[in-house]
């Protein structure tokens, strides 16, 4: 039912924008309204028999078709959805009656305009639904939640007078600032070029007159829905103001102050769509379509055709859950940010969404250009690993001035309100799987110890670090207080154990160091606590070449790279913690593409991660580990890996 809703109120913004924008041929007369609602079976309002909402409307026309006289309430209905071109998205089983209201005198004038001076808009378009079930109605707002987001309109935006949502009533009333949608059209000459191919050279001049703005407004009384939607030139109206009056409107919805921001996106809307009817095939006659749906005409537009007439195929507006992605991830040297950037590639293009994917070499600089070039190129959604969550702060403001929507993606982003989800495997627990498996591989809780164990942690500047640390040193602080373990280096606080850039070198130079001052004439290291795969490489590579002791060390590692689980069959690294890039990357599309679509995000947990700034709405996946006696069901099985490419 969201979705439908959401395409119901996106339909009519958009028959909205195209009756403006184009308003010099709309054949909006009243004969035609009138023509059609009859045809349709509606019954003009006896008015003095009918209650106050309709009472107040004097100049306009209203139509209604009420529970008796929408007996055989399919096929009325379906003919008045079709008539307003929304029959694909509306279930008419859930209406109990329907009215459908227009002043069109305005529509009237602009048809015969001789000076387009005097072009004045005082329009208004108007149905009312009742659900009859309040249930539905709460949808309903859910679906107005789901269409700000979709046309990427974030409700804070919005002024208490612009949006309220409560369980029984609600309303929305947004602007479109005409002068900037006829500028915006009038720059852009190949849309200009179609536009006067199907309207004339004079559409010009009409385009250079607008003024004021439209405003689309949608009140919620009980199970009753209503949907306003006029010009603000002529406010005076009195059409506007017996509708506002009538449906108990809390004011005029026209003369509501412009909400710049908003005006400013839904006009960018109404201009992507025109445009896409524009450079539609045949321009004309796909525009005539459209306003031959409101208007009641055939498909081809014939201005008196049957309105019972398929009005066409719903135009694409490009906005229907399609759009670009952009991700950037670190680096492409890791083998798991590889896999889980082509895994959301793939997925991605499957679904039929365009991705810009790129890998900034561990560069914060390179990093802030790729992104920044993502957002100018119109993506609409960013995944982003953060190199270092602060040097992205200014990229990730101006994303959000763009109302793009960001998740974080393994690594939170941190100290920002311009967060949306994150997406990741539980960071904190990877350190707590790494730790438990050295207490139980040491036998920490029988044994007598005292056992040596050094630490490698991640790079300081990647957030996720301090949560691989942390998760560990939790499970590992009793053994420590106890004197069961002990770092023989002393180094054992986060600042001591970091890896710059989480290198394989770096890591593997600081462990030949200790090996050299600490471990020589026999004293054996027993563990050693590694938060990733490439700083598990670095450390064994050292132990190969320095390391004496006669028992060789449990090394813990994460992410399964190949390398690695070479290192575990060969018995250098006991174990890796395995984040199924797979699992990872699907979750991050689907969350993409449920923001893209305006659905309910999918997320798991709504309280942990706190970013400094705000609690990130998260989707956390559980990690599990991998050993040499299950590394082939795990990563050979699932096909993950071959057997060739563990060299089998
Ligand atoms: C990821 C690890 C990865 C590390 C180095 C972390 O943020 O969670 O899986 O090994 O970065 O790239």
């Amino acid at each position: 039912m969201n979705r439908k809703i959401v395409s119901v109120l996106l339909a009519v913004v958009m028959l909205l924008g195209v009756l403006t924008g184009c308003s010099k041929t709309t054949g909006m007369t009243k004969d035609k309204f009138v023509k059609a609602c009859e045809k349709l079976k509606l019954t003009e309002l006896e008015i003095d028999e009918m209650d106050e909402i309709e009472e107040n409307v004097e100049d306009g026309f209203y139509f209604s078709g009420d529970e008796d006289l929408i007996a055989d309430k399919s096929k009325i209905i379906d003919k008045f959805l079709k008539l307003a071109k929304l029959s694909k998205v509306f279930d008419s089983g859930d209406i109990v009656s329907i009215s459908f209201a227009s002043k069109c005198s305005g529509y009237e004038d602009l048809k015969d305009l001789e000076d387009p001076e005097d072009a004045e808009l005082d329009g208004a378009f108007a149905f009312q639904m009742n659900f009859g079930q309040k249930d539905k109605v709460e949808d309903f707002m859910d679906g107005v939640e789901s269409l700000l987001k979709k046309v990427k309109i974030r409700t804070k935006k919005l002024t208490p007078k612009e949006y309220y949502v409560s369980k029984d009533e609600g309303y929305c009333r947004l602007h479109f600032d005409l002068a900037k949608l006829g500028q915006m059209i009038l720059d852009d000459d190949d849309l200009l070029d179609a536009l006067k191919d199907g309207y004339g050279e004079d559409i010009e001049d009409i385009l250079e007159s607008l003024n004021g703005d439209i405003a689309l407004s949608i009140e919620i009384k009980g199970s009753n829905v209503f949907i306003l939607a006029g010009g603000s030139v002529n406010t005076e109206s009195k059409v506007y103001k017996d509708f506002a009056k009538a449906f108990g409107l809390a004011s005029d919805p026209m003369k509501l102050p412009m909400n710049e921001e908003v005006a400013e996106d839904m006009t960018e809307l109404i201009v992507s769509y025109v445009k896409y009817l524009s450079m539609a095939r045949d321009a004309k006659r796909t525009i005539t379509n459209v306003i031959g749906g409101i208007s009641g005409g055939d498909p081809n537009g014939d201005p008196n055709g049957d309105p019972n007439g398929d009005p066409g195929k719903t135009p694409n507006t490009g906005i229907s859950g399609l759009g670009k992605v952009g991700i950037s991830l670190p680096t492409k040297d890791l083998m798991r940010w590889y896999e889980d950037g082509s895994k959301m590639k793939e997925e991605f293009e499957t679904l039929g969404y365009t991705v810009d994917l790129q890998y900034a070499g561990n560069d914060t600089a390179t990093q802030v250009a790729q992104i920044t070039n993502m957002i100018n190129s119109g993506c609409q959604v960013l995944i982003i690993a953060a190199i270092e969550a602060s040097s992205l702060k200014d990229v990730l403001e101006k994303a959000e001035s763009k109302d793009i929507p960001i998740i974080a993606y393994d690594r939170i982003l941190f100290e920002t309100d311009t967060v949306d989800y994150y997406v990741t495997f539980d960071n904190y627990k990877v350190g707590q799987i790494q730790a438990e498996y050295i207490v139980n591989a040491l036998d920490l809780n029988n044994a007598k110890g005292p056992f040596n164990i050094e630490i490698t942690a991640g790079d300081p500047s990647d957030i996720a670090s301090a949560f691989f640390y942390q998760g560990a040193m939790d499970v590992l602080a009793p053994y420590f207080d106890s004197g069961k373990l002990r770092t023989v280096s002393g180094q054992k606080d986060f600042s001591d154990v970091v890896t710059d850039a989480w290198k394989t070198s770096e890591a593997q130079t600081r462990a030949e160091n200790i090996i050299a001052a600490y471990y020589q004439g026999g004293t054996q290291i027993n563990a050693w606590l590694c938060s990733n795969d490439s700083t598990a490489l670095g450390v064994v590579n050292a132990l190969d070449k320095f390391y004496k002791g006669a028992t060789y060390p449990v090394v813990t590692g994460q992410d399964c790279d190949l390398s690695n689980v070479k290192l575990i069959i060969a018995g250098k690294q006991a174990m890796s913690v395995f984040k199924d890039t797979r699992i990872l990357a699907s979750q991050a599309v689907k969350m993409a593409s449920q923001i893209l679509s305006g659905q309910d995000v999918e997320v798991n947990d709504t309280q942990t991660y706190n970013n400094g700034k705000k609690v990130v709405p998260t989707y956390a996946c559980d990690p599990i580990f991998v050993t040499f006696d299950n590394y082939k069901t795990i990563l050979i099985d699932s096909g993950y890996y071959t057997q060739e490419q563990l060299g089998l």
